[in-house]
């Protein structure tokens, strides 16, 4: 599913970046090395920025990626990281590529890491990373860097996508090497060197969101026990004031992918913002969750994931009624194994690309709609169907127009059980351990009154009927 850019493409986007940049394709002789920087505009990346050139002397060419997180315009977080001294600052607008070459393969794998977690963050990483090295090739520069922390999955997940894509790279990670001490020092060192520094309080939280939604954590949601704080919210709303009317959706798939809601084609990105909005509005998609860091650390998390979570229960209900049983069982086993290696930082690996070509055959006849229920925080399937259905009425009925061959049954568990019956004989015979049913007391007051119950109910009927 994830396509390939071709060379004539590739060519394209860079003289444009070129134009755009007014950078030299090579640092010219003399010039200082180039380094580029996943850049978010916050304190940290913009601390990066003067760090990266008074510590290594480098030029920084700022990377911003638009991924359809919350922002209050794009362009002031250009303007700032040229104003702490970047060359060059490319806003990249990623959310389409995003929805069409990375959820689409995280709605084929239902990805939810630990069950739960739509990986928002972990999707976003890689095509991030791929970005930093495309630009860095643009450019000529030999190093790429991040402003994550020692301690995250993060790290992890732009430096092993960028290690796979171009080991040559270098990659600098200077939050987790610099010595700055708590915030408020950071804050002093960056007033002290020229860094922008907004005078608003501190956020109270830790903060990642994109179009496929939102993670926060960190300020009270540090203590496991506190019920997370109305304020962190701000994709969903309270299921509480949720409105008292569901609103029903009718989701349509073509081959796996999301393609129309309520029989109006869109994107995909169009589908998500729509779902998000929806959703939200009913309150659906909060999760609170304990969960498992690469890095082993247990951390508590909070996410709010309207429109994504609606499309994997979509996806997955279109999937029980299309997929043959065999490869839907193995798709689920198949389908942990995706979400972990993502969440880990795994998705140039081959790994993941023999995952995606499994996962990618089974929706060939993942086509048709479902239909879901959104009320006050839930999201109910209510409804699916698919040319591709494989439910058959005859078989599944239990009216007059059943077709299942109820006496092939007998025959089929003779032979299914065979072998452990052959097993249970040859324990009988040799007085061997077997299965325990002698420990069922049929004698105890519990099953008494059952059977009590049962005679007192046909005594009445035979009063009744009599
Ligand atoms: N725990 C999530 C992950 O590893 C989210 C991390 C996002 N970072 C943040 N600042 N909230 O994918």
């Amino acid at each position: 599913m994830t396509s390939n850019t071709s060379a004539a493409s590739n060519s394209n986007a860079s003289s444009s970046l070129h134009d755009a940049l007014h950078i030299t394709v090579q640092p010219a002789p003399g010039e200082k090395e180039r380094v580029v920087l996943a850049y978010s505009g916050g304190l940290d990346t913009s601390v990066c920025i003067k760090w990266l050139q008074e510590t290594y002397d480098l030029d920084v060419i700022a990377v911003v990626g638009d991924l359809g997180q919350e922002h209050d315009g794009l362009e002031a977080v250009k303007a700032k990281a040229l104003a702490t001294g970047a060359i060059g600052c490319a806003v990249i607008d990623m959310r389409e590529a995003f929805a069409d070459e990375y959820l689409t393969c995280a709605l084929a794998a239902n990805a939810l890491y630990e069950n739960k977690y739509p990986l928002v963050s972990a999707l976003s990483r890689p095509l991030i990373a791929k970005h930093l090295v495309a630009v860095a090739h643009a450019f000529g520069a030999k190093y790429v860097a991040h402003g994550c922390t020692g301690k995250g999955n993060d790290q992890v997940r732009f430096e092993s996508s960028v290690l796979m894509l171009d080991p040559t790279l270098k990659i600098l990670s200077p939050v987790r090497d610099w010595d700055l001490g708590c915030r408020a020092d950071e804050i002093a060192w960056a007033a002290a060197h020229g860094v922008p520094v907004k005078a608003t309080a501190e956020a109270p939280y830790s903060i990642d969101d994109n179009l496929w939604g939102r993670a926060i954590e960190c300020g009270v949601l540090e203590d496991p026990w506190c019920e997370p704080p109305a304020d962190i919210y701000t994709m969903t709303t309270d299921p509480v004031s949720a409105p008292d009317a569901p609103a029903y959706v009718e989701i349509a798939f073509e081959q796996g992918i999301p393609c129309a809601l309520d029989g109006k084609p869109l994107s995909l990105l169009d589908i998500i913002y729509a779902l998000n909005e929806i959703a939200g509005a009913h309150g659906f998609g909060r999760i609170d969750m304990i969960e498992n860091r690469l890095v082993g650390v247990k951390s508590r998390e909070c996410y709010e994931v309207p429109g994504a979570l609606t499309l994997i229960q979509a996806h997955k209900a279109l999937e029980d009624l299309c997929l043959e049983r065999g490869v839907l069982h193995q798709k689920l086993a198949l389908e942990q194994t995706w979400a972990e290696s993502v969440y880990n930082g795994l998705w140039f690996s081959p790994l993941k690309e023999a995952l995606d070509a499994f996962l990618g055959h089974t929706q060939q006849c993942v086509t048709g709609t479902v239909k879901v229920k959104l009320y006050k925080g839930s999201c109910t399937v209510v409804g699916r169907k698919s040319p591709f259905s494989l439910y058959d009425f005859g078989l599944a009925t239990y009216d007059a127009d059943d077709a299942f061959d109820h006496q092939a049954a007998k025959g089929f568990i003779d032979i299914h059980g065979l072998s452990c019956k052959v097993w249970a004989e040859n324990r009988l015979a040799n007085d061997a351990r077997m299965p325990a049913f002698a420990d069922v007391d049929v004698t105890n007051a519990a099953c008494r009154a059952v059977v009590d119950e049962a005679e007192d109910i046909l005594h009445d009927a035979g009063k009744v009927c009599a």
